[in-house]
């Protein structure tokens, strides 16, 4: 049996040690924000918090984890700069098909909650490892600089 700590809540669960956070999180524990694109960390579809960090959960097995505080698309919106960019989001209507979003979110979040008023370069090197098929990075990008300030650009 294992636990982890998901969302402020413990979770058990049967799986083997080396199964990756994201089938965990997916197929045993029913939470399926967080997407599979690619499988090998290139394209941050999958992307959750552990300790607040950004990582790539398709890649992180889940004896990795042990008690770290894992945060998914479905509890960032409880931390200030996570609910800061869900607004912005919807606000600014970035959103196309969707796929990678939650990605693109968790990402964005991680990003403002260590540096609250990131200029372009910041932004670029926090948010290069989320690709979006639907080009929605203009937008992305103007959602993260009102969820910062407050204003739309
Ligand atoms: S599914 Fe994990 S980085 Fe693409
Ligand atoms: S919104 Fe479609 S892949 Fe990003």
């Amino acid at each position: 049996m294992l636990t982890i700590q998901v969302n402020g809540e413990q979770k058990s669960f049967e799986a083997p040690a080396d199964m990756p956070l994201l089938w965990v999180l997916r197929d045993i524990l029913g939470m399926t924000g967080s997407k599979f694109g690619c499988g090998i960390a290139q394209c941050g579809a999958c992307t959750v918090h552990i300790d607040g960090k950004p990582v790539r959960s398709c890649v992180l097995p889940i004896s990795a984890v042990r008690d770290r505080a894992i945060t998914t698309i479905e509890g960032v919106g409880a931390s200030p700069a996570g609910a800061k960019v869900q607004k912005a989001w919807l606000d600014l209507e970035v959103i196309q098909c969707g796929y990678c979003q939650s990605g693109q979110i968790m990402s964005a979040a991680a990003l403002l909650a260590a540096t609250p008023n990131p200029d372009d370069s910041d932004i670029d090197a926090a948010m290069a490892g989320n690709i979006c098929r639907c080009g929605t990075y203009v937008r992305i990008r103007a959602a993260i600089k009102q969820a910062a300030t407050g204003r739309q650009s």
